[in-house]
């Protein structure tokens, strides 16, 4: 390894399990020399093998529902007491539809659901920044991530209102980006992820169909949770200190791609 992140200190929000994008981010960060605090949802620790991830990356887990003011302001000035100082890196790697667990189509929205849903999975991330600018908790030149989907600029049926619920997240790492750039050095940035399979990926209906169809599509193929966490780890390295305020793909191709042969010979008569 490479030492990459060799005294940077974080948060890492969302490993719930192997297959986690979170859980190979903090694989990886830890190997790369990092330091940080794991975090989830009070509930999802219950379900989740977190313990087993804190062992194995000599990290110390604070739970926190993300949509809870107080929970992040414990989260946050427990991290630096831990850590022993100020944050370089956080990710946020959260997502969750109640619109799509309970089955409602796109037309036929619960909105207590979407408002749920909303704030778990877009808002939060607003939260978790505000939280952490009042207290003025990232060193100069540190980075914070947030993991999204291109349903936020074109339209997958069975992603319901989690497309919005990107949309709005994207919104809020621009405009929360000018902000932490102008006043702090700190740079945010969301990555757009291929499909991958971890819990909430297969939560989406038809998800078998649609991880064949983008596998086929992207010239490189799908990025896996790991391609996604060594992608992650640059955001969070010194090698991309100028990068802020974007949307940057990390698909495979899929989002230039127009159609590619393979699709085509499907539709070949
Ligand atoms: N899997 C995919 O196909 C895919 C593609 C693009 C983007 N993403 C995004 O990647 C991120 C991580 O998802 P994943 O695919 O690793 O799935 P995952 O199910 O492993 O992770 C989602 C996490 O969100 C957490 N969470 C839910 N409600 C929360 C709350 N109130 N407070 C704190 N945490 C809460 C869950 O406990 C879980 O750990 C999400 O933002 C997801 O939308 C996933």
């Amino acid at each position: 390894m490479n030492n990459l992140l060799k005294g940077k200190k974080g948060i890492i929000f969302g490993a719930l399990d192997e297959n986690s994008i979170a859980w190979k981010t903090a694989e990886r960060a830890h190997e790369e020399g990092a330091q940080f605090v794991l975090t989830n949802a009070p509930i999802a620790m219950r379900m989740g093998q977190i313990k087993e991830l804190a062992e194995k990356t000599n990290s110390e887990i604070i739970p926190a529902d993300a949509t809870s003011i107080e929970d992040l302001t414990n989260l946050v000035e427990q991290s630096m007491e831990i850590l022993g100082g100020k944050l370089d890196f956080v990710l946020h790697s959260i997502g969750m539809s109640v619109n799509v667990r309970k089955g409602r189509a796109y037309t036929d929205e619960n909105y207590d659901f979407t408002a749920k849903g909303w704030d778990v999975s877009a808002l939060s991330f607003h939260k978790v920044m505000q939280t952490l600018f009042k207290k003025d908790a990232m060193n100069e030149w540190g980075s914070i991530v947030a993991l999204t989907y291109m349903a936020a600029q074109r339209t997958f049926p069975d992603y319901n209102d989690m497309a919005d619920n990107k949309a709005y997240l994207e919104s809020i790492a621009r405009s929360f980006g000018y902000f932490f750039g102008k006043e702090k050095n700190v740079r945010v940035n969301t990555i757009s992820q291929s499909p991958t399979p971890t819990t909430a990926g297969k939560g989406v209906k038809g998800f078998d169909g649609f991880i064949s169809f983008a596998e086929k599509m992207s010239p490189l193929g799908n990025a896996s949770a790991l391609d996604c966490a060594n992608y992650t780890l640059t955001l969070f390295s010194d090698l991309t200190r100028k990068v802020t305020m974007q949307n940057l793909f990390h698909d495979g191709g899929f989002s230039n791609t127009g159609v590619s042969q393979e699709i085509v010979d499907v539709f070949q008569e």
